[in-house]
C-alpha cells in the first residue's frame, strides 16, 4: 500500500504529472483505424472530422496543437508537403467536386454547420499551395465563411444556427464551425483577424449560454422544431470540448493572443467544466455512457474516445494532470474495443444518437475519434518528456 502513496499525493496536487504509464496504440493498428475511417466517412461532418484527424496524425506540424505559430509559412518544405498529401488530396477532391460558386463546400443535408467542418483543410491547402495562380481553394473557403457568417439564421444572442432552415443549436456545431472561423482569422491581418478570432470565441460562448446547464454539461439539440435532444449526449459534449480546444489553440498561437487573455481563460474553463462534469460518471471498465449522466443508457466508445482525447489535450495546455487517470482508463477501454482489423466496437450509431451501431456496422466518428485520441495522447506523453 505504501507505494501507492506518492501516486495519491500527485493526483491531489495536480500540478505534477501523474504517470500515463499504459502503452498507447501500436502504429499498425492506427494505420488500419485510419484506412477504415477514410473508407466509411461520407457525410460532410464525417469528412471534416476525418480531415482534422489526418492533419493531427500525418502532418502534426500543421495542426493547431503543435506549438507552431499561426499562420504557418506558405512555403512548406518538401517533407511536410509529402506528409500532407492525404490532407491536400481530400481538400482537392472536395473543392473540385463542388459546383462553381457554391456557397458551401459540400452538401450538408440541411445542416449549415457541417459543411464548414472541411474549411480548415481547404483553407490550409489554399494557403500552402504551390500553384499560386490557383485561387480555387481560397475562393471555396471564403464563400463558405461568408455563408456561415452572413446567410445562416442566428439565435437572439448571436449563436449561428446549425441548421439552414430554422434556428436550432446542436452541440456538434462547436467542432464544425468555430475552429474554421478562427483558422480563417489567423490567415487574415489587422482588424479582420481579431474580428474573426473574436467571432469564433463568441460562438463558443453563445453556444454554451444556450446549451450549457447547471450540471456543467451541454444539452445536445435545442430551439426550433422537429428533432430535439435535451439530454447530455456524450458525443455532443465531446464535440463541444474538442472544438473549443481547437479554437483556444488557434487563438493562442496567433500573434494577437495577448489581446485574448480573458477569452483564453474562459475557453480553458469551459472545456474543464465539461470534463470535470463528465468523468465522475465513468463506468468501471473506463467507458462513458451514451448520455453521460444516465448510466441506464448503453456504453459508448465514440464519446469516450473524444472526451479522453480532449482530456489529454487540456492537460497538455494547462499542465494540470488531475484528470489524466480517467483518460488513461478510457484509453485502455478504447484499445480493448478496437479489433485486429482496426474497427472500433460498441459505438453509438451517429445517425440515430439513441441506439448502438447495428451489428456488423461501424461508426465513421468512432474511427476518427480513435485517431484523435491517439494523437492527443502521443502529444501529451511527448510534452511530459520535454518538461
Ligand atoms: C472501402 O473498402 C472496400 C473493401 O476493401 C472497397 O471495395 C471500397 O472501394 C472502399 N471504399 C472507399 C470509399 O474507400
Ligand atoms: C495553376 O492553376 C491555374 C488556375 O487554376 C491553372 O490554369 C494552371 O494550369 C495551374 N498550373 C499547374 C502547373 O497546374
Ligand atoms: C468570460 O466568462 C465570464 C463568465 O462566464 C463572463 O462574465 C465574461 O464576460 C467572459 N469574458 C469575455 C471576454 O467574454
Ligand atoms: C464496459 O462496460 C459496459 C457496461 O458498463 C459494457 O456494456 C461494455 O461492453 C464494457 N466494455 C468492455 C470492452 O468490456
Ligand atoms: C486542476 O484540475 C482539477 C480538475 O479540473 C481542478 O479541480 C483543480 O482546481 C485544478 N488545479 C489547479 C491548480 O488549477
Amino acid at each position: 500500500m505504501l507505494s501507492l502513496l506518492p501516486l495519491v499525493l500527485l493526483a491531489i496536487n495536480g500540478a505534477i504529472a501523474a504517470p500515463s504509464d499504459n502503452q498507447g496504440f501500436d502504429a499498425q493498428t492506427i494505420a488500419k483505424v485510419r484506412d477504415n475511417m477514410l473508407n466509411i466517412s461520407t457525410h460532410s461532418w464525417e469528412l471534416g472530422a476525418a480531415a482534422q484527424a489526418l492533419i493531427e496524425l500525418e502532418v502534426p506540424s500543421l495542426s493547431v496543437f503543435s506549438g507552431n505559430r499561426l499562420p504557418p509559412t506558405k512555403s512548406q518544405n518538401p517533407s511536410v508537403r509529402r506528409a500532407a498529401t492525404d490532407v491536400f488530396d481530400l481538400a482537392t477532391r472536395i473543392v473540385r467536386a463542388r459546383p462553381p460558386g457554391s456557397p458551401v463546400l459540400i452538401d450538408g443535408d440541411g445542416a449549415a454547420g457541417d459543411p464548414a467542418s472541411l474549411g480548415v483543410a481547404v483553407a490550409l491547402t489554399g494557403w500552402t499551395r504551390t500553384n499560386r495562380s490557383d485561387l480555387s481553394f481560397d475562393e471555396a473557403a471564403g464563400l463558405q465563411l461568408d455563408h456561415i457568417l452572413n446567410h445562416v439564421p442566428r439565435a437572439q444572442n448571436g449563436a449561428i444556427s446549425h441548421r439552414e432552415s430554422q434556428v436550432q443549436l446542436w452541440a456538434d456545431f462547436t467542432y464544425m464551425v468555430p475552429p474554421f472561423i478562427a483558422y480563417e482569422g489567423v490567415l487574415q491581418t489587422g482588424g479582420d483577424k481579431t474580428w474573426l478570432l473574436r467571432e469564433a470565441y463568441n460562438q463558443c460562448k453563445w453556444y454554451r449560454e444556450i446549451l450549457g446547464d447547471e450540471s456543467g454539461l451541454w444539452k445536445h439539440i435545442v430551439l426550433g422544431t422537429g428533432l430535439l435532444d435535451p439530454t447530455h449526449w456524450g458525443t455532443g459534449n465531446a464535440w463541444a470540448a474538442a472544438g473549443m480546444l481547437r479554437v483556444l489553440q488557434t487563438i493562442t498561437h496567433s500573434d494577437v493572443s495577448w489581446q485574448f487573455t480573458e477569452e483564453r481563460r474562459n475557453l480553458t474553463g469551459w472545456v474543464e467544466e465539461i470534463l470535470t462534469s463528465t468523468w465522475p460518471h465513468q463506468g468501471n471498465n473506463g467507458t462513458l455512457f451514451n448520455v453521460i449522466d444516465d448510466p441506464t443508457t448503453f456504453a459508448d466508445t465514440s464519446s469516450t474516445a473524444l472526451l479522453a482525447a480532449s482530456t489529454y489535450r487540456l492537460a497538455s495546455i494547462t499542465n494540470n494532470h488531475t484528470l489524466i487517470p480517467f483518460a488513461d482508463r478510457a484509453l485502455q477501454l478504447i484499445k480493448d474495443s478496437v479489433d485486429g482489423n482496426g474497427w472500433l466496437h460498441n459505438t453509438v450509431d451517429p445517425l440515430t444518437f439513441f441506439a448502438p451501431s447495428p451489428p456488423g456496422t461501424f461508426s465513421p466518428e468512432g474511427q476518427t475519434f480513435t485517431i484523435l485520441l491517439h494523437t492527443a495522447r502521443e502529444d501529451y506523453v511527448r510534452g511530459l518528456h520535454r518538461k
